[in-house]
């Protein structure tokens, strides 16, 4: 009897100990099918993605005139010390590597920083790299700038279509080393620019320094040119919208100092468009900032034959050339009566 219910719990014990190995069989077969059905629907899954991505969203390929923006573009030639005390004027003068003779005229003309004895004045030419000859360019270019300290250049390809990022850079430039300075001028180098009606006749330096201002050529209900034919063409891909909001035509448009952050920090986050002034408007349209509409004829975008007494009137002419400037300025700086 006592032998019996041995026998019996040995079965028992091999009966309990063969459920439980089946168990943990089936369960294994169970998870090793799982993982195996998991996979397939994971590899269905990206399948379908990749299926998605190259019939829905092709690879994107940037369009050739897009601005690359933001980017971390290194400052080649710098001035981190020009701005010791807070400038009054800030000239950031739009130039090339090859325009050296500009340069040099504008230096002996308008370009003077000692022109007024008792207010600041800082000149800053703005370079990209040289698209051809860059190497010797690019020696000269750090030879002049060793001389005059008066040119900074950060390293994106310096062509008609780059020509917001040389503005992004002077914006860069006085938010960072001349966040102070009261106002600041963008102005082509092929101008005829007169600095004393900018300063006493629009901006007075006796009155207290404006906020969000700006000023210029107001350029206003037009829209993007969508023929390739244009230097103005602008693709839909980089701007879809079919007006553009005002702007100040580029060839010079004054500012005040905190412009330089909200235009320079709002940059960061819209798309960058080809046309340098046509994107300070789209900034000033996000930031809500109006145009000051300036007193009548004194930006000048189309050429005046010189006059002495009509440009003390004025703030610029476009298309002088640098032999015109250094040729007229003498007269110019003439102060017989004008009646
Ligand atoms: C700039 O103007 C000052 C004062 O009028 C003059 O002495 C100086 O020669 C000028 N500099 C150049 C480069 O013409
Ligand atoms: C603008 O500059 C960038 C950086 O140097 C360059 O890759 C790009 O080709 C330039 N774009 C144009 C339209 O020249
Ligand atoms: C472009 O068009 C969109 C849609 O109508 C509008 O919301 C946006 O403000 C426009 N942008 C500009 C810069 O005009
Ligand atoms: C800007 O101008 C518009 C239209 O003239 C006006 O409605 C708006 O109040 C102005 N905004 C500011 C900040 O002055």
């Amino acid at each position: 009897m006592r032998k019996l219910v041995q026998h019996q719990y040995a079965l028992f014990q091999f009966l309990t100990a063969l459920l439980i190995l089946a168990s943990i069989f089936l369960l294994s077969v169970f998870n090793m099918a799982k993982e195996a059905w998991q996979h397939d629907q994971l590899k269905l899954l990206t399948h379908a993605n990749s299926l998605q991505s190259s019939t829905l969203k092709p690879p994107r390929t940037r369009h050739p005139l897009e601005v690359v923006y933001p980017y971390n573009y290194k400052f080649l030639l710098n001035e981190p010390d020009k701005c010791k005390r807070a400038p009054f004027l800030v000239l950031l003068i739009i130039t090339e590597a090859k325009d050296l003779a500009s340069r040099l005229a504008i230096r002996r003309t308008w370009g003077n920083e000692s022109y007024f004895p008792k207010l600041p004045i800082i000149r800053l030419f703005l370079t990209g790299i040289p698209p051809m000859f860059s190497a010797s360019m690019q020696a000269s270019l750090q030879e002049e700038s060793n001389t005059f300290q008066d040119i900074i250049q950060q390293d994106f390809l310096d062509t008609y279509n780059n020509l917001t990022l040389k503005t992004l850079m002077g914006m860069q430039w006085v938010n960072q080393y001349c966040p102070k300075t009261s106002y600041v001028m963008k102005v082509d180098s092929d101008t005829f620019f007169n600095v004393d009606y900018l300063v006493h006749g629009l901006l007075k330096p006796e009155l207290p320094a404006r906020e969000r201002y700006i000023s210029g050529f107001i350029v206003a209900n037009t829209g993007p040119l969508r023929s390739k034919k244009y230097k103005w063409y602008v693709p839909k891909d980089i701007y879809p919208n079919d007006t553009y909001p005002p702007y100040c035509s580029g060839v010079g448009y004054v500012f005040s100092g905190d412009m330089a952050k909200r235009i320079y920090d709002v940059a960061q986050v819209l798309k960058v468009v080809n046309m340098e002034d046509v994107f300070i408007g789209i900034c000033l349209y996000e930031l809500k900032i109006n145009i000051t509409k300036p007193p009548p004829n004194i930006f000048n975008g189309l050429r005046i034959e010189y006059n002495r007494c009509r440009f003390k009137k004025l703030i610029f002419v476009h298309h002088f050339s640098p032999q015109e400037l250094l040729q007229i300025w003498p007269d110019f700086q003439s102060t017989a009566s004008c009646s």
